[in-house]
């Protein structure tokens, strides 16, 4: 590690106590922040666990504070903390609540930051910027606090957003780590393939969530993981869907809704394809690729087993599909 990027985590760590303390011990942490955190239900031990934290409205506070205790401004806007301007820099993420994101071993590599209005002109999240030690396609939301409970389930849950995370963990399911919104990555499954071989894609309930789900799907495969997918009801993500259910309902709700990769794609497509030769050969198709990105050879045999089954196809006419789109043998 440079010297350099010493002195970026070390900036990283003091602002995520500044804005821990000022959301626990400040007036307006406390009247702003804090009552958002208990409105969204989130519990003082999830707070502390999380490190979550509240940057005050005030133009320059956590670059002021920082400054004064000798922090360099050099760090403070190489990690996108403090937007430089000629006059006076200002901090990033004033007025916002505050999720620290964190490394698999619990360095602070960057931030989320929540707007508390509905303002539809703002956006809701603002993420820390690309740095020497933030790099977004790297990061998983929660890893740190997920890592043990993954390695131990041998399965880690997937989902879109930091709340997602931290609700599940108070619902009881600590095995569930975020990828923030990105289009998930090969380095981010890499990630959680040091601890499991098994991931479940959770995701929201709207077609945005669907989507990212689909395109997920072949990455995990390509990794040589197995991969289940979940969804939520309409309108509905991991959070909102936790925060109305029990944790026995919830643990219910993932065990008979989750499915592999051809069931839910099956599933998911099917009812629009039913009566449609040409959209059920699409599908067909669709699910072959999906095949014929899984590395292990009787995986592949097994899958195109199922998805024979499913799709009431020949066999045969699946394993030469596969041959002609991979030259892969099965
Ligand atoms: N996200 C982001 N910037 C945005 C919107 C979303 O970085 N303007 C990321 C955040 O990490 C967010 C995730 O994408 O957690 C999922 O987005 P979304 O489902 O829209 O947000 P939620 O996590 O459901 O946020 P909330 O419940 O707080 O509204
Ligand atoms: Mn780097
Ligand atoms: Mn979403
Ligand atoms: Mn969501
Ligand atoms: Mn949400």
């Amino acid at each position: 590690i440079t010297d350099v990027r010493e002195s970026m985590y070390l900036v990283s760590e003091f602002a995520k106590e500044y804005f821990h303390k000022t959301l626990l011990n400040s007036e307006e942490g406390k009247a702003i922040g804090l009552s958002y955190f208990k409105e969204r239900g989130f519990t003082a031990e999830t707070i502390k666990k999380f490190n979550l934290g509240y940057s005050p409205e005030t133009w320059d506070a956590l670059t002021k504070e920082a400054l004064g205790k000798g922090y360099k401004l050099e760090f403070l806007e190489s990690t996108g903390l403090t937007i430089p301007r000629e006059d006076r820099p200002f901090d990033r993420f004033k007025g916002r609540v505050m999720f620290p994101i964190e490394s698999m071993s619990g360095r602070v590599l960057g931030f989320g930051g929540r707007i508390l209005t509905n303002d539809k002109k703002a956006a809701k999240y603002l993420n820390s910027p690309e740095s020497d030690i933030y790099h977004k396609s790297k990061v998983l939301y929660g890893i740190f606090q997920a890592k043990q409970a993954i390695a131990k389930q041998n399965n880690c849950y997937l989902v879109e957003g930091y709340t997602d995370v931290i609700q599940f963990n108070q619902a009881g399911i600590e095995n569930v780590v975020a990828s923030s919104g990105t289009a998930l990555t090969p380095d981010q499954i890499r990630l959680i393939n040091r601890l499991t071989k098994n991931i479940t894609v959770l995701f929201d309930g709207d077609a945005a969530g669907l989507r990212a789900s689909i395109r997920g799907i072949d990455l995990i495969l390509e990794e040589g993981m197995n991969v289940r997918v979940c969804g939520f009801p309409d309108g509905e993500d991991p959070d909102s869907f936790a925060r109305k259910n029990s944790h026995d309902a919830l643990v219910a709700y993932l065990e008979e809704n989750s499915k592999d990769f051809i069931q839910f794609k099956a599933s998911i497509l099917m009812g629009e394809a039913k009566n449609d030769p040409i959209k059920k050969a699409d599908l067909i198709r669709d699910m072959v690729t999906s095949i014929s990105k899984i590395p292990d050879r009787i995986q592949r045999e097994v899958y195109t087993q199922e998805c024979a089954r499913i799709m009431d196809i020949s066999e045969q006419v699946l394993v030469s599909t596969l041959a002609q789109l991979t030259q892969k043998e099965i």
